[in-house]
């Protein structure tokens, strides 16, 4: 599910692409007619699907008819990749232990938006992105992998966002590929990963 640009999309498809996984994107949804990604997606074959939040008179009756036509796909796992909509309690229930979403900062580190800005503010050295199971409270859910990239002395919130998106498009693949692989599972408020994995924490 994306709102806008798509690159972690996109980076999901090549990966599929190029370790061969066992698994389709069944589809690409989006809540923003005009988002790049869904370009993308037609170009690679994948349905690309609108479901407009303006459409709707309230978040519940998005979200049913979000939920609808995720179902009508039936997929396994829903990857949330730059999906701009706060959800609500019933939708997350529904899929409960199935969706993921990426996140740009080490959480618990800023949630929320403004991330790349609010870490430069903070003086932090480290900053990250998070990929976590999807859990009532935004972006706060049980944390699969992370990658952490360097704050240098001369960034500004384009190089250090551009930095960090690199390494989102490493950890993403890597979480996917788990869950496709059967080792990933959402167990409460902590995630199992099995055979345990060394590349929990991805460095730059
Ligand atoms: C990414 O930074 C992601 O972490 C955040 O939204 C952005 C989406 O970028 N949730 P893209 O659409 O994948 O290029």
């Amino acid at each position: 599910m994306i709102s806008g640009r798509g690159s972690n999309l996109q980076a999901l498809v090549k990966a599929a692409q190029n370790e061969a996984w066992q698994a389709r994107f069944v589809a690409v949804i989006s809540n923003q007619p005009d988002a790049k990604g869904l370009d993308f997606a037609r170009q690679n074959g994948i349905p690309a699907i609108v479901v407009n939040h303006r459409d709707f008179a309230s978040r519940e009756a998005f979200d049913e008819a979000l939920a609808k036509t995720i179902d009508s796909f039936s997929p396994d796992l829903i990857a949330l990749a730059g999906f701009m909509r706060v959800l609500t309690d019933p939708f997350i229930d529904r899929y409960q232990g199935r969706m993921i979403n990426i996140h740009p900062s080490l959480l618990p580190h800023f949630p929320g938006l403004h991330t790349h800005e609010r870490a430069l503010e903070a003086g932090v050295k480290k900053h990250g992105a998070s990929v976590h199971f999807v859990t009532r409270v935004v972006d706060e859910g049980p944390i699969i992998c992370q990658g952490e990239v360097p704050v240098l002395p001369n960034d500004d919130a384009d190089t250090l966002a551009a930095r960090v998106l690199k390494m989102e498009h490493r950890i993403y693949p890597l979480a996917v590929k788990w869950f496709i692989n059967g080792r990933l599972h959402q167990e409460g408020s902590q995630v199992q990963i099995s055979p345990p994995e060394s590349q929990y924490i991805v460095q730059a």
